[in-house]
């Protein structure tokens, strides 16, 4: 059995029947009004991604199965009804030739993102804050920060996605930064705040794969790692850096996790937020999840809105 090629399923007719390995990258189940179960959620394959469904007494023999981060065997078919098309899943089972998670996500330019990290933190942050970037981010931490994804299906969800969306919110930052002098002397805890603020993922994941303690939230593991270079970074620095750090790591996600409770912990989460939500409704539209409307319009579903290209 080969992976679906989920690129040629959306070009399939209605009805048209599809299977082969499929990686889930998100399985909601639900009920309908009228008492009918089914479980939702997009299958991906690099670039690509597709809803898929499954219905009623369809969901009983392959419930374990079928939920987030599984690799599975399925068979199903191609449903036009709605734009773009998706695939009402009949059966699924577990995969067993070996596949994992890496072979259906995509891999950025790793070299590159090392190096234009490297880059950055030499020529805009101080030696001194600096020394605690290389500090925490060292042997096996600085192998994961480089490899691992950023999200699961939000956004950056492709090896090397962590240090992307890093690197792409250093930038905003800097953006921020040149352009107002009261944020000069904050330079050094903007950066290593951005740096650090989903660096707990890496205890979280392992190549976009769930670890064994990952129903911790990443915000926890990122001070746990944070809290092993405590002496050093309040000597590099001073005490009031180090829990400014932890501030910044705990309030990140604002009114999604604990508020922010700091400026620098809330200014982290408006860039963490424009940068995450940027690159997730651009690689919604690239994977073919936007609606075409009848008079050639297009746009993309997120939450409640529908937005227009
Ligand atoms: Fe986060
Ligand atoms: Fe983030």
């Amino acid at each position: 059995m080969l992976q679906l090629d989920l690129k040629q399923a959306l070009n399939k007719k209605e009805g048209e029947i599809v299977n082969g390995i499929v990686y889930v990258t998100s399985a909601y189940p639900s009920t309908t009004v009228t008492g009918v179960n089914n479980v939702s959620g997009y299958l991906t394959q690099k670039n690509s991604q597709v809803y898929y469904q499954v219905w009623g007494d369809n969901i009983e023999p392959f419930k374990r199965a079928l939920t987030a981060n599984r690799i599975l065997t399925i068979a199903g078919k191609i449903n036009r009804w709605f734009n773009p098309p998706s695939i009402n899943i009949t059966f699924a089972t577990p995969d067993t030739t070996g596949l994992t998670i890496s072979d259906f996500i995509t891999t950025l330019n790793l070299e590159k993102l090392e190096q234009d990290f490297y880059q950055f933190i030499e020529c805009e942050i101080s030696p001194k804050t600096r020394h605690i970037i290389n500090e925490v981010i060292t042997g096996k931490v600085k192998e994961r920060f480089f490899t691992e994804i950023a999200a699961k299906n939000v956004h950056d969800a492709v090896i090397g996605g962590l240090a992307n969306h890093t690197n792409k919110m250093l930038q905003l930052a800097k953006v921020l930064i040149d352009n107002d002098n009261r944020l000069k002397e904050y330079t050094d805890l903007i950066y290593c705040g951005i740096i650090f603020h989903d660096i707990g993922k890496i205890q979280a994941y392992n190549n976009g794969q769930n670890l064994e303690y990952s129903y911790v939230d990443h915000r926890s593991f990122g001070c746990e790692l944070l809290q092993e270079s405590k002496q050093k970074i309040c000597n590099l620095q001073n005490t009031t850096f180090y829990y400014q750090l932890l501030a910044i790591i705990q309030g990140h996600h604002n009114q999604y996790g604990d508020k922010a409770k700091t400026v620098w912990a809330y200014l982290i989460h408006l860039i963490d937020t424009l940068e995450a939500y940027t690159t997730m409704i651009l690689d919604r539209y690239e994977a073919n999840l936007y609606t075409e409307h009848l008079n050639g319009e297009k746009s993309i579903k997120y939450d409640n809105d529908t937005l227009y290209y």
